[in-house]
């Protein structure tokens, strides 16, 4: 008999089809709410459980499988996931590291441009015809040779580090440890905020970083600056945020991440001066392609009694 796995939400189909070879696939319905009693009948057998950064695998579903022994998530930020539970029980975490670089890199940098150069707001401009009837678009700001702040400098920090240098931008980073990179290490946050044009964050999500991007470094960064998020929602104090583009206090920010997913507040839809995005920093077919592998190696190392590919912690 094939061993039972719980699935959270699913990965591309022929993944799904790949697991089906090995697992007994159970999957848990859309609505979060329901997954802790939907895994009833597999309970007391589930050892696996597939699923992604953003649904995780919070403390009531861990708590509702006994038997649990990894949890294979499709992402890097586990964030979602009740670690500490994890932790106590000895159960494995594995997650998609370094395979998505490039991907969230690329966004990052493509939010900062967009947001600078106005590009939204350009295809909007061109589209409804304002450019036939008011003549041309204000102008914006430009972003090679400005000075870049990262907010956090791991795995995809450095990425987005170097193609910030092909930007010539002057590349300085606030970490808690500095790292082992050419750029100017900035203890203060606040002050790292104040000495730049733009500052992208990417840093993990959780209790650690809990609104560590509050209204004082968006005061910092200033009306001239622009924030590029795409770490998580939870980073940044997001009323805070709101309040100072509402406001003209921050000149400009491109999100990809927000604090209650799908939701994003109202006041930042009518604004262009920020640039939308839902969560796609690693959404395309190949980096999703590498992310679902992963995911079902670890799954199958796990069966198979090998070492796991990508451990957490
Ligand atoms: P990583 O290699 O673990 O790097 C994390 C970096 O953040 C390190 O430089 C770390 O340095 C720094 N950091 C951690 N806590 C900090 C704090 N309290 N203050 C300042 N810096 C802190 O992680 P990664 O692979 O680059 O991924 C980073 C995160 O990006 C993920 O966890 C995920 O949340 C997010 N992400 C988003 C998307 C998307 O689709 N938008 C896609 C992939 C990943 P120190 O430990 O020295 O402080
Ligand atoms: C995914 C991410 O979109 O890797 C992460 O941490 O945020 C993204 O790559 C997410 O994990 C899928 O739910």
């Amino acid at each position: 008999m094939k061993p039972d796995l719980v699935s959270v939400e699913p990965l591309r189909p022929e993944s799904m089809t790949e697991l089906a070879q090995t697992f007994t696939v159970h999957a848990l319905p859309a609505d979060r709410a329901l997954w802790a009693s939907a895994v009833g009948p597999v309970a007391d057998r589930a050892r696996f459980v597939q699923t992604t950064g953003f649904s995780g695998c919070p403390a009531a579903l861990m708590s509702a499988l006994p038997k649990l022994e990894i949890v294979s998530v499709m992402g890097v930020g586990v964030d979602a996931v009740d670690l500490a539970q994890a932790r106590a029980r000895g159960i494995a975490v594995t997650n998609t590291p370094d395979v998505l670089n490039d991907d969230v890199a690329d966004l990052s940098i493509a939010l900062l441009l967009m947001t600078a150069r106005r590009l939204a707001l350009s295809d909007r401009y061109v589209r409804d015809g304002r450019w036939k009837r008011l003549g041309n678009q204000a102008l914006a700001t430009k972003v090679s040779g400005k000075r870049l702040g990262i907010v956090g400098m791991g795995r995809i920090g450095k990425v987005v580090a170097r193609r910030a240098a092909a930007f010539d931008m002057d590349i300085s980073y606030h970490t808690r440890t500095p790292a082992a990179v050419p750029y100017r290490h900035v203890p203060d946050l606040n002050a790292l905020a104040r000495a730049v044009d733009f500052l992208i964050v990417i840093v993990p999500g959780g209790p650690g970083t809990r609104g560590l991007i509050g209204a004082e470094t968006i005061a910092a960064l200033g009306p001239d600056g622009i924030l590029v998020n795409v770490s998580r929602g939870s980073v940044v104090d997001e009323p805070a945020l709101v309040a100072a583009l509402v406001s003209g206090r921050l000149g400009g920010a491109g999100l990809d991440v927000f604090a209650d997913e799908p939701n994003v507040p109202e006041a930042l839809l009518g604004l262009d001066t920020v640039v939308l995005a839902p969560h796609v920093g690693s959404a395309t077919q190949e980096t999703r392609g590498a992310m679902a592998d992963l995911v079902v190696a670890n799954l199958r190392a796990h069966l198979e009694g090998r070492k796991l590919l990508t451990p957490v912690g």
